[in-house]
C-alpha cells in the first residue's frame, strides 16, 4: 500500500472551472501510451516496469558488491553527473545523518561525489582528502564518455592504483555503464572491474532504480530492498488501469499542466527538511530535462524552507504571479527534540517549552502555505509519513511516472535531451578536441568580434 499523499485542493481555486477535468482524457491516454509504448520516446520506457522487474537475486548481487566496498574502503567516491548521480545523492542525503561526516563512530565508508563539476579546487581538495585513505570508486556513466565524469575518474583511478596497487584497486573500482559502448565500458572490461549495465531503454534521469542509484545507496548502508518495494507499490498505484481520480501520477500531471496553461510557468518545490535539498535537485533534472524543449515547459525551481523564506520568501509572496508551489512535507521526523525551559526566558520562547521542534516547523509550513495561497500562489502538497527507504522509493517512482504523463500532456518527447549537446560541442571545440578544430576556430573568431 502506498503511503505518500497528493493534495491538489489548494491549486484548483486558481484554475478555470473544469480545467483539470478537461485534461482527464488526455492524461489517461498519455498513461496508456506509456504502457503501450506508443508515445514519442518509446525506446526509453525501460523505467516504467523497472521496479517490478527487480529480483531479490539482483538486489543480493548489488548488496554483495556494496558489502565488499563497505568492508574494504573508508571512503567511496561516486563519479557521475546528472542522472548518474543526483538520485543516489538525493536518497543518501535524505536518509543520512546530516553530520555523519564529523562523527567518529560512523559505520561504513563515507560516500563522496565527484565528476559532477569541473571545479579544480573541488577535485584538488578531494584528491588531497583521499591521500593515504583506503578509498574505492564507483564510475557511473551511461554514455561512458561524459567529460566531467571521465576527468574525475582518470584522477581517482590513478590515485587509487598508486595508493592501493593495481590488484587491490581492481577490487574496489566498480563501473556502472553501457553494456558495450563508451570508454567506461572499455576500461572496465580491460581492467576487469566488477561492472553493472545501465539498460539501453532507461534514460539517465530515470535510472535511479538501476545500479546507478542502488549501488551507491547500498554502499551508504541503506536498505535498497525497501526502496524498491516502495517503488513497486507506487508502480501498482499509478498503473494505466488505475482510474484518473485515484491515480496520483495522472492527477499531478494534469494539475501542473492546467496551471501551466493558466499562465503559471514556474513550479517551485518547497521542502521543510534540509535533508530533502537534493531530492529537489533530482526532481529539477527529471522535470527540467524532460519538459524544457521546443520553447515549452514549466521551469522547475526549488527552495529549502524555512531557510529561503529569509531570501526568496519576498519573491514568492509578492513577485510576478507566474509561479505555483509544490510542498514536499514529511509528517514525522526520525528523531525527537523537545524545546527546553529557560528560567530567564530572555528570548521569550518559553511558550514553546516542551514542544517538539517539528511542531514549530509544521506551523511554519502551514502558515507559509496559507500566506502564499493568499498571495496568489497555487499550492500542491505531497506528504510522506516519514523519511525512510520505502517512502522514498514511492516518491521516486511517483515523480517518474508523473513526469512521463506530464511531458506527453505538454506535447513533447519527455525522454530525450537534444539541448544538452550544444554546450558539449562548443566546449570540445574550444578545448581543441581532435575532430573539432574547425568549429573551435570559428567560435574563437566569434568571441573576438
Ligand atoms: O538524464 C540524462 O540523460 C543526463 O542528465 C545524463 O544523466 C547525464 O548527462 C550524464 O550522462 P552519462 O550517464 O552518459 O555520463
Amino acid at each position: 500500500m502506498t503511503t505518500i499523499k497528493l493534495d491538489t485542493r489548494a491549486a484548483e481555486p486558481f484554475l478555470p472551472a473544469g480545467a483539470v477535468q478537461s485534461l482527464k482524457e488526455d492524461a489517461v491516454s498519455a498513461r496508456r501510451a506509456l504502457e503501450d509504448g506508443t508515445c514519442p520516446g518509446n525506446d526509453f520506457l525501460g523505467w516504467l516496469h523497472l521496479p517490478s522487474s527487480i529480483t531479490p537475486e539482483f538486489i543480493a548481487d548489488i548488496q554483495a558488491t556494496a558489502d565488499t566496498l563497505r568492508s574494504e574502503c573508508d571512503a567511496v567516491v561516486v563519479a557521475g553527473i546528472g542522472g548518474s548521480y543526483l538520485g543516489a545523492k538525493a536518497i543518501i542525503e535524505a536518509l543520512g545523518d546530516t553530520f555523519g561526516w564529523l562523527r567518529k563512530a560512523q559505520s561504513g565508508p563515507a560516500v563522496l561525489f565527484a565528476g559532477n563539476n569541473i571545479g579544480e579546487d573541488y577535485l584538488a581538495e578531494l584528491t588531497d582528502l583521499l591521500k593515504g585513505r583506503r578509498f574505492g570508486v564507483i564510475n557511473i556513466s551511461k554514455s561512458g564518455t561524459t567529460t566531467e565524469t571521465a576527468l574525475a575518474f582518470r584522477l581517482l583511478k590513478k590515485q587509487c592504483e598508486q595508493q592501493r596497487g593495481k590488484d587491490e584497486a581492481r577490487r574496489v573500482i566498480v563501473a556502472v555503464t553501457d553494456a558495450k559502448r563508451g570508454a567506461a565500458r572499455t576500461t572496465a572490461d580491460k581492467e576487469g572491474y566488477k561492472s553493472y549495465v545501465i539498460p539501453d531503454n532507461v534514460g539517465g534521469r530515470f535510472s535511479v532504480l538501476t545500479p546507478v542509484g542502488l549501488l551507491p545507496i547500498a554502499v551508504a548502508g541503506f536498505d535498497i530492498a525497501a526502496l524498491v518495494k516502495g517503488a513497486q507499490e507506487m508502480e501498482a498505484a499509478t498503473a494505466a488501469d488505475v482510474p484518473f481520480e485515484e491515480n496520483p501520477a495522472m492527477q499531478y500531471a494534469a494539475v501542473r499542466n492546467a496551471l501551466y496553461r493558466a499562465g503559471k510557468k514556474i513550479e517551485i518545490m518547497a521542502n521543510y527538511q534540509p535533508k530533502l535539498h537534493y531530492m529537489a535537485e533530482w526532481w529539477k533534472q527529471l522535470y527540467g530535462e524532460s519538459e524544457g524543449k521546443q520553447g515549452k515547459g514549466i521551469f522547475p525551481a526549488s527552495v529549502d524552507l524555512t531557510t529561503d523564506l529569509h531570501s526568496m520568501g519576498q519573491w514568492i509572496q509578492d513577485g510576478e504571479r507566474t509561479i505555483f508551489e509544490t510542498v514536499l512535507s514529511v509528517e514525522q521526523p526520525e528523531k525527537t527534540l523537545l524545546f527546553p525551559h529557560d528560567d530567564e526566558n530572555l528570548d521569550g520562547l518559553n511558550f514553546l517549552e516542551g514542544r517538539r521542534v517539528d511542531q514549530v516547523n509544521k506551523m511554519a509550513e502551514l502558515g507559509t502555505r496559507l500566506a502564499h495561497i493568499d498571495g496568489g500562489v497555487p499550492n500542491i502538497r505531497i506528504s510522506m509519513p516519514r523519511l525512510d527507504e520505502h517512502a522514498l522509493g514511492e516518491l521516486i517512482y511517483f515523480f517518474e511516472v508523473g513526469c512521463g504523463v506530464s511531458g506527453l500532456l505538454l506535447g513533447v518527447n519527455p525522454f530525450d535531451q537534444p539541448g544538452v549537446e550544444a554546450y558539449k560541442k562548443n566546449m570540445f571545440a574550444l578545448l581543441g578536441k581532435p575532430g573539432y578544430e574547425v568549429e573551435g576556430e570559428a567560435l574563437r573568431a566569434r568571441l573576438e568580434d
